[in-house]
Formats: structure tokens, sequence, C-alpha cells
């Protein structure tokens, strides 16, 4: 049977407001996801994409309901405890890229070693053996700023994978790209997925479910993978990029 990296159980997120306002970002969610799948979680903008993504990622905690990754309750962990995990087990890209701008390319994919304790040296050499790998080799020490959009998101990538996570996280990751330049982004999603990784995106742009083996859909904060229905549907596809 296939191993679970991370289960989501009737999880639930309130944002509180001031003025006693809230917002139910996400209701009853459940999600399973196996290692070494190519997951796509879609849904439209507001559908509670970028929460579930905090939720899973134990960026934040689901107001009620919990979190398992590789089996084990995250509720139960200090915020310490789901940090190490965090930094041991997923590689993050964010919506925004959200990279350093003083850092060049390279340092920005050393940051999570710095975090680790990981040697001056070894950062370099780690962040400068991934950046090249991603066809970054003569970007290495420009700043986000010189960089296209392309290569920012090529950045991000990188530094998501500076731990070496065994689960990639993404976020719209082709959403500020061309659809050229997003489809280059996204066959190195997929060469991270025959790597052996498991790899969760989520978007809102029906073509990069090409990518997916599994599509799960998001609507107003709803979505149970369980269910075979109109609201979240079920897809399974083979894996390619490359036509
Ligand atoms: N920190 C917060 N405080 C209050 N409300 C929030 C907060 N974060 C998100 N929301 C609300 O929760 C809902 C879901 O937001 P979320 O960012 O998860 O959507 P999304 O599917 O990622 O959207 P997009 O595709 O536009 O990125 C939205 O209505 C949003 O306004
Ligand atoms: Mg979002």
């Amino acid at each position: 049977m296939k191993k679970e990296v991370l289960k989501l159980e009737n999880a639930c997120k309130i944002y509180v407001m001031g003025k006693g306002i809230e917002v139910r970002a996400l209701s009853s969610a459940y999600l399973t996801v196996y290692e070494n799948e190519f997951l796509c979680v879609l849904g439209p903008s507001g559908s509670g994409k970028s929460t579930l993504l905090h939720m899973i990622g134990l960026l934040d905690r689901p107001t009620e309901g919990k979190v398992y990754i590789d089996g084990k309750d995250t509720s139960k962990m200090t915020s310490e405890e789901q940090a190490k995990v965090r930094g041991k087990k997923i590689g993050f890209v964010f919506q925004t890229f959200n990279l350093v701008p003083s850092l060049k390319a390279w340092e920005n994919v050393a940051l999570p070693l710095v975090i680790q304790g990981v040697g001056a040296a070894e950062r370099k050499r780690r962040a400068t053996k991934i950046l090249t790998d991603l066809g970054m080799g003569d970007r290495l020490n420009h700043y986000p700023s010189q960089l296209s959009g392309g290569e920012r998101q090529r950045v991000a990538i990188g530094r998501a994978l500076a731990n070496e996570p065994r689960v990639v996280l993404a976020d719209e990751p082709t959403g500020n790209l061309d659809s050229k330049t997003g489809k280059g982004v996204l066959e190195i999603f997929h060469k991270l997925h025959k790597e052996g990784r498991t790899i969760i995106i989520i978007t809102h742009d029906e073509s990069i479910t090409d990518v997916a083996q599994r599509i799960v859909r998001i609507h107003d904060g709803t979505l149970n993978d369980k269910k075979k229905g109109k609201k979240n549907k079920l897809v399974s596809k083979k894996v390619g990029v490359s036509k």
C-alpha cells in the first residue's frame, strides 16, 4: 500500500478580523496525499487555496481539524516541533516568490540552510549546484531585481529544494509567467516528481492540470478528495509535460 505523507482531516480555518468579523476560508477540508504523488489542487481566486497550503505546510494551524505529516498528528506538536518538521520535509514555492531583494540568487537559495546551521562553504556549493541544475548557473550573482520573472521563479524553486525536501508545495507557480516560461517551470516540477518527490501544485489555472496525476477541486473553502461529485471531482491522469 502507498504511504500517506500528508493528511488533512476535517480541517477548518476561520480568520478573525477586527470588530468580531470572521472569515471562514476553509471548511471541513479532507485531503490525503500519498508518497510520490503529483497532485494539483484546482480552484478559483478566493476559494481557500493559499489557506490550504498554509495548513498542510504547517505555516498556520487550522481552527478545527487535524493535519498529519507522515502519519503524525501535528496538532499535538509545539510550534518549534512543527518548524522542525517543516524545515526537514517540506519545500515551499510561494505565490509571490518571496525572494529577499538584498540577497543574490544563490544566497536566496541558500537561506533555508542558514537556518539549519549548514556552514558557509557548503551552503554556496549546494546553492550553486541547485541553481545550475535549474539552468541558472550563469545567474548566481544576480539580485532578484536583475532577474526575469521566470528566472525569479526558478530561484524560488531552488530555495524550496535547498533542504532536499520529500514534499514540494507550490502556490500558483506559473501565475506570473507567460505560457512558454510557465511550461518550462512545469517541466522542472515534472522532473522533481520523477526523482521521487511528492509534488502538490495549487492553482486556478486549468491548463496546469495536464501535468498532474490527480486533481482535487476546492470551492468556497471546501474540498474532499474522498467524494466523487460535482464539486470535488477526482480525475486520474497520466503524467507527462513534454508533448
Ligand atoms: N489572513 C487573513 N485574514 C482574513 N481573511 C483572509 C486571510 N487570508 C485569507 N483570507 C480570506 O480567505 C479567503 C480565502 O483566501 P485564500 O488566500 O486562501 O484564497 P486563494 O484561493 O489562495 O485565492 P487566490 O487564487 O486569489 O490566491 C478569501 O476570501 C480571503 O479574503
Ligand atoms: Mg492564493
